[in-house]
Order: structure tokens, then C-alpha cells, then sequence
């Protein structure tokens, strides 16, 4: 009886309760790894979203940064490019090929690093196996048309990937993320100051850049709601 008693709130407590929604650090680094397609209304060409995206991340601040190592989607060359976003100022920074495009950008686009409150709990489930296995909670939710599922580490709500599909600026998409070599600090700060060839920026808009241009708002319209 005793036992009992003592022994129910602790599983109630444990296993009994949906998880609540949560915060990952405003301030971090890491790696996000993306795999992808859209395929536009209409169209039969899909443009696969290949990339590692180093990234710094400062909600408070209103900064993002990143290091996109991808497959261009119209040559199917591996490029690097650099993205700095200055949210606070309304600008975004380019770095490809050692020139810096910009274009202005909105302030409220960037999106706290939280399981939006819409999103409903999708059961708790371990990665990997044995004694480094890492407890997850799912969530799962639709944003305007578009269903995500996000898994989080149950212990601190470190991002570990997040998966959605929908149809997104009319076209079929499919986006897959896995979030790595998380830290929640910033350890180069140095990454969000503009670059010097930025100091000249070429508006992107008009710039005869056209693939560029188009590649950008492709990244924009597929990052993931948790973080970017
Ligand atoms: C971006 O990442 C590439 C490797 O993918 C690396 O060679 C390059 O130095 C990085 N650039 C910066 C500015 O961190
Ligand atoms: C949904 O789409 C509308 C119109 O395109 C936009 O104004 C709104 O910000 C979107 N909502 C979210 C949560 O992204």
C-alpha cells in the first residue's frame, strides 16, 4: 500500500503528462543540415534544396548568420555563400564569389527559437540506442497550409531536426532539417559584423541577378519555423 502511494505520483509525474511547449537559448551556434524539393504548381522541374548551413543565431539581438554550402539549384555546383541577416536594421547581407548583395529585409520575419504554441505534443521517443540515447518530445502543427513535425531534446528543448511539407509560395515542398553541434552561445561574434565588401553592397534586386535573387527567396521560404 505504501509503496503504492508513493510509487504513483512518481510515474503519473514522469510519464503521465504532456510536455510543455519550450524555448532552445536565444543566443547559439551550430550546423543545419537540409534536404529538400519544391516542385512549382503547374510545373515538372523540381529544385532540390541541398545544403549544410553553419549558423549563428541571436534572437535577442536580431541576428542570424550563415555559412550555406550547397548544390546550386540551377548548376549543380557545390558553392559556398554567406548570409548575414541584420533584422534590427532591415537589411540582408550576400557574400557569393567574393561579392556583397543586399536587400532589405522585414524586421518581424525572424521567429523565436520555440515550439510555437499551436503545435500539438507527438509523443516522446529516444534517439539512437544504449546509454547515449537522447529522449525527445515530437510536436507536430500547420502554419498557413504547411504541416511541420519537430523533435526537441526532452531535457532542455535543444532543437535535434524538423521535417514539414505543403504547399509553399505555389509549390509542392518537401524540407527535411537536421540541427548539429548545437551550443547555446555565441562563440564568433565577429560573424555579424557586416563584411568590408559589404560596405559597397550591390542591391540584389535589379542587380541582373536573377538566380541569385530567385535562390534566396527559395532559402527564405523554406527555413524552418522554429528557428528562422
Ligand atoms: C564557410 O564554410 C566553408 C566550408 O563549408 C569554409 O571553407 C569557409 O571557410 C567558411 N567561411 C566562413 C566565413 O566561415
Ligand atoms: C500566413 O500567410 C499570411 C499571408 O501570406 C501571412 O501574412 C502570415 O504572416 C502567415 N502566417 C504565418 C504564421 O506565417
Amino acid at each position: 500500500m505504501f509503496k503504492l502511494a508513493l510509487l504513483l505520483p512518481l510515474i503519473v509525474g514522469t510519464f503521465g503528462q504532456t510536455p510543455t511547449r519550450c524555448c532552445y537559448s536565444h543566443k547559439f551556434d551550430g550546423v543545419l543540415m537540409e534536404v529538400g524539393a519544391s516542385l512549382p504548381l503547374g510545373s515538372s522541374t523540381p529544385t532540390i534544396l541541398d545544403a549544410t548551413n553553419e549558423i549563428s543565431y541571436d534572437f535577442d539581438e536580431k541576428l542570424m548568420w550563415l555559412n550555406r554550402s550547397q548544390v546550386n539549384p540551377v548548376n549543380g555546383n557545390r558553392e559556398t555563400i554567406i548570409i548575414l541577416r541584420r533584422y534590427h536594421e532591415s537589411k540582408e547581407y550576400i557574400v557569393q564569389n567574393g561579392q556583397c548583395y543586399s536587400q532589405t529585409i522585414n524586421p518581424d520575419s525572424l521567429t523565436p527559437p520555440c515550439v510555437p504554441d499551436s503545435f500539438h505534443y507527438g509523443g516522446s521517443f529516444t534517439i539512437g540506442s544504449g546509454t547515449n540515447s537522447v529522449n525527445v518530445n515530437n510536436w507536430r502543427g500547420n502554419i498557413n497550409g504547411t504541416t511541420f513535425a519537430i523533435n526537441v531534446q526532452a531535457s532542455d528543448c535543444t532543437p535535434v531536426s524538423e521535417s514539414l511539407y505543403g504547399i509553399i509560395e505555389q509549390a509542392n515542398t518537401v524540407m527535411t532539417y537536421v540541427f548539429a553541434n548545437l551550443k547555446p552561445t555565441l562563440a564568433h561574434p565577429d560573424r555579424f559584423h557586416q563584411q568590408a565588401v559589404c560596405a559597397h553592397a550591390i542591391p540584389i534586386h535589379g542587380a541582373g541577378k536573377r538566380d541569385l535573387e530567385e535562390m534566396i527567396a527559395n532559402i527564405h521560404s523554406h527555413l524552418v519555423p522554429f528557428i528562422l
